[in-house]
């Protein structure tokens, strides 16, 4: 009697705050808080770490394909502070989740509301902007990223509104073929023409895009 009060309660705040109760959306809200997720990547997917992805409002079947990517092995990166793989730490704790948890997981990210702009510091000005975006329209990003990474064709990220050191590392990693999974091969031709200045300039600008705004 209490334990089925208390599950019932649970299932209720889990429900709670979001407007739409769909099923497999409060099923993957509570993986995500209970699955270890939230611990690295904050509520909603939208912790505050620079180098750790928005997750909030990203592309339902990417985020799947890369958690598939991240759990086998697959999707590799370059070292964090300690010395390991950045993947490392979420790689020994997707064997917590099943492939429908999560899918479930990523159905329910992709319709948390978008992050915010993090300002840089010191701001970013008009002409580095202008810099970034011309660096981004010239080197192609847009046919396959869309205006200001936010209109990517389908199953593609959107990078518009990512945070700035995210992006260097992980531009940096695709044109140094340290990331190769999944589709990220038909991208290695355009970052391989960037230096680590475009890179910067390119992220600069993508971080400022206001995703909530469009
Ligand atoms: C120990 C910390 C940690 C845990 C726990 C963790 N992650 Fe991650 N996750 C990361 C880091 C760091 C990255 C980025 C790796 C990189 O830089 O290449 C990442 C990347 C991702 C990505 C790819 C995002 C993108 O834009 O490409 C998804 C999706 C993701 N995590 C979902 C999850 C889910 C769902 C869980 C829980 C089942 C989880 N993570 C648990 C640290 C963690
Ligand atoms: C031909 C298509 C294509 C072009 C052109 C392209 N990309 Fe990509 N990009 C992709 C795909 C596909 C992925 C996801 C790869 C995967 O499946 O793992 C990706 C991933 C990324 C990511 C990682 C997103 C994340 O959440 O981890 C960033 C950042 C990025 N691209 C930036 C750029 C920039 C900047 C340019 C221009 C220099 C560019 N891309 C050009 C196809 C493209």
């Amino acid at each position: 009697m209490l334990r089925s009060t208390i599950i019932a309660l649970g299932l209720l705040a889990a429900g709670m705050g979001s407007a739409s109760a769909q099923p497999a959306a409060a099923d993957g809200k509570t993986l995500f808080a209970t699955k270890s997720c939230v611990a690295c990547h904050g509520r909603g997917g939208a912790k505050a770490i620079q180098t750790y992805p928005e997750l909030a409002g990203q592309d339902a079947k990417y985020l799947l394909e890369q958690m598939t990517a991240i759990a086998e092995g697959t999707r590799l990166s370059g070292p964090d502070a300690r010395g390991y793989p950045r993947t490392q730490g979420m790689k020994d704790i997707m064997h917590l989740v099943n492939p429908a948890e999560r899918q479930a997981i990523a159905e329910y990210l992709s319709k948390e509301p978008a992050p915010k702009v993090r300002p840089l510091d010191p701001p970013i000005d008009e002409a580095r902007m202008a810099a970034g975006r011309e660096a981004y329209q010239k080197g192609g990003c847009q046919t396959c990223h869309g205006a200001d990474g936010l209109k990517p064709l389908p199953t593609y990220p959107i990078i518009g509104g990512m945070k700035r050191d995210y992006l260097v590392l992980q531009l940096t990693e695709v044109r140094d073929g340290i990331r190769q999974n999944g589709k990220v091969k038909t991208m290695l031709p355009f970052a391989k023409k960037l230096d680590d200045a475009k890179i910067a300039a390119i992220a600069d600008y993508l971080s400022q895009i206001d995703r909530a705004a469009k």
